[in-house]
């Protein structure tokens, strides 16, 4: 069976490895989209490398009204899942020995958290900054593998990993989705019915933004238009929290004929907030 370590124990692990090491931070409750992620680092770390996983649910990145207590967790699947993916070792520390209770110094990101997600979630990326700049010191990985469904968390570790002068790659992985469409996410599995057949309305109404900008639509607000049209047509359950338009590398309004556009929305059904986007 697969080893899961705490950090005494990945220190160990961590002394005995010279080959390459490719690290795929997760907060567990996994599902294909994770999975894809560590198939991608076996990919990268080759016969001779070494990839390590991490599950660990961060209570630094979770608002007080947030799902902390409640995100699931199942870690014996969870290790199950992660060797049949060609995990080598998981990293699943406690709380307790992640975080002293005096414990005080944090990243902060001072831009890129300003919008989208960060906007509706204050505090939320220093946290994942955090303890992500934590397990790379622990780990010490050649290269780290995210996915482009969180675009902006992904932007702000690459951000990270240039301000702080890592000598860490960033991989970024394609979105993995239902068949129908709804992007991957441990949350969905607190939708009801209803509000699953109606959540792949939000990967419709981004394709439906990416036809505008394709016929030449280069305007955000129209691009955004468009995506509410549809979404308000066809899922009367949702809340849209934000839609936008914006560059991929600074996550800045996009300006007419710039290159590197995003649409990236974030959609509530009930209590669950869902985002998903697409590179235009
Ligand atoms: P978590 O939500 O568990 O996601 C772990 C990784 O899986 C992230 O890089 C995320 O972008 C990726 N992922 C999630 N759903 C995906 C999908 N449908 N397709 C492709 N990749 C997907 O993101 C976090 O955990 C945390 O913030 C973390 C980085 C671990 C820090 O705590």
């Amino acid at each position: 069976m697969i080893r899961l370590c705490t950090i005494t124990e990945l220190r160990q692990w961590r002394s005995t490895q010279k080959s390459l090491l490719v690290l795929v931070p997760t907060m567990g409750a996994l599902h294909e989209g994770h999975l894809e992620l560590m198939r991608e680092a076996r990919r990268i770390a080759g016969a001779d490398g070494r990839v390590a996983a991490s599950i660990f649910v961060n209570p630094l990145q979770f608002g007080p009204q947030e799902d902390f207590s409640k995100y699931p967790r199942d870690i014996e699947s969870d290790a199950a899942m992660c060797q049949s993916a060609g995990v080598d070792m998981i990293f699943a520390p406690d709380v307790s020995e992640m975080y002293p209770s005096d414990h005080s110094i944090m990243v902060l990101d001072t831009r890129l958290s300003k919008t989208l997600c960060g906007a509706s979630r204050p505090g939320h990326f220093d946290g994942v900054c955090t303890v992500v700049l934590k397990f790379f010191n622990l780990v010490q990985p050649r290269t780290a593998v995210f996915g482009k469904k969180d675009y902006q968390q992904l932007a702000i570790i690459k951000r990270m990993v240039r301000d702080l002068n890592l000598s860490i790659e960033i991989i970024g992985c394609e979105t993995v989705r239902e068949a129908d469409g709804l992007a991957m996410s441990s949350r969905n599995r607190y939708l009801s019915d209803e509000e699953r057949r109606q959540a792949p309305a939000i990967r419709q109404a981004l394709l439906e933004t990416q036809q505008c900008w394709m016929k030449g639509g280069r305007d955000a607000d129209v691009l955004q238009g468009v995506f509410m049209k549809h979404i308000t047509q066809v899922a009367p359950l949702h809340r849209v929290d934000y839609i936008a338009c914006v560059n991929r590398e600074t996550l800045e309004p996009l300006n007419e004929g710039c290159q590197n556009g995003l649409m990236a929305a974030a959609v509530y059904f009930g209590g669950t907030r869902l985002i998903d986007n697409l590179e235009l």
